[in-house]
């Protein structure tokens, strides 16, 4: 595996690869690895000739009280878990390489970032979507393999590519789980052991949820109401920043169920916050 932190040589090279008959898939990171990062890196193995891995901590997609500064990282366990795997190239460019002091261009995608995250987190699709572009624009892959924990942004991201009419294929993976249901995250690190214990629930209320709706409630006030009651109960020291019923595709919020909705969930315990979903589909 090869390590390049230069922007200008990883185009140069991406644009020659572009030109080969190789297909070139991206996985796009802020590093410390888990299982759910490995899972993304072994599909596009399997699916491409060429795998890149970028990892950067990108400061824009984070706000002013967040956790930019004390974002775990681990580089050397990165690189050899990447190259385990098999991955080919993993980008690693510094900050001033990636944003000059004079960046002053944005890619904003306001209709879709209104929802979930984007209400608590102003600002946060912009830097997502600012250098996952530039991300696309340096490693100019023809796919590029998201997880599905961070929902809104897979959305997002593909109405980007789609206006933009940029040439990569966006494909989003299943949420890799711990055994007791956690949604693997970078941020669980932050967790101590009472509230990893408490972090489980989220993923058993979601599981409640869709049992819910299998019987038969599909409307989202109560289905809400429902698992607030549940997360107060079994998650005493998080504190809940949404939970929200919403259309698969615009991230609307809806009333009723009518097919598919996800159930999205943001919660603050200690140190971090969690996010987590699930598909609830109505029986026909
Ligand atoms: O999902 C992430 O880790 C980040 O948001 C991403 C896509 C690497 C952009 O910084």
């Amino acid at each position: 595996m090869e390590i390049i932190k230069d922007p200008k040589q990883i185009q140069d090279l991406t644009m020659q690869l572009r030109c080969s008959d190789k297909v070139v898939s991206f996985v796009p990171t802020m590093g410390y690895f888990h299982e759910g990062h490995l899972s993304l890196m072994r599909w596009a193995r399997e699916n491409s000739d060429i795998v890149f891995v970028s990892l950067f901590v990108n400061p824009t997609q984070f706000g002013p009280k967040e956790d930019f500064n004390r974002y775990p990282k681990d580089f050397e366990r990165d690189k050899n878990l990447a190259e385990e795997v098999g991955v080919d190239y993993l980008f690693a460019p510094e900050k001033n390489d990636m944003y000059t002091d004079d960046h002053c261009t944005w890619v904003n995608s306001p209709k879709l970032s209104q929802y979930l995250c984007g209400k608590s987190r102003p600002g946060h699709f912009q830097g997502v979507c600012t250098i996952v572009l530039k991300l696309f624009n340096l490693i100019n892959p023809h796919i590029a393999v998201f997880g599905e924990k961070d929902y809104q942004q897979l959305v997002i991201i593909k109405k980007m590519v789609e206006d933009l009419n940029i040439p990569v294929k966006i494909v989003g993976r299943p949420i890799v789980r711990e055994p007791d249901g956690l949604a693997m995250s970078s941020r669980n690190a932050y967790l101590t052991e009472k509230e990893r214990k408490e972090a489980s629930q989220i993923y058993k209320g979601l599981q409640k949820a869709q049992k819910w709706v299998k019987k038969g409630l599909i409307d989202s006030e109560s289905i809400i109401s429902k698992l607030t009651e549940c997360y107060m109960e079994n998650i005493p020291s998080g504190e809940i920043d949404y939970i929200e019923i919403v259309d698969p595709d615009k991230l609307k919020p809806v009333q009723k169920i009518k097919d598919r909705a996800i159930l999205a969930v943001a919660i603050y315990l200690g140190k971090a916050r969690l996010i987590d979903n699930i598909m609830l589909e109505v029986k026909k």
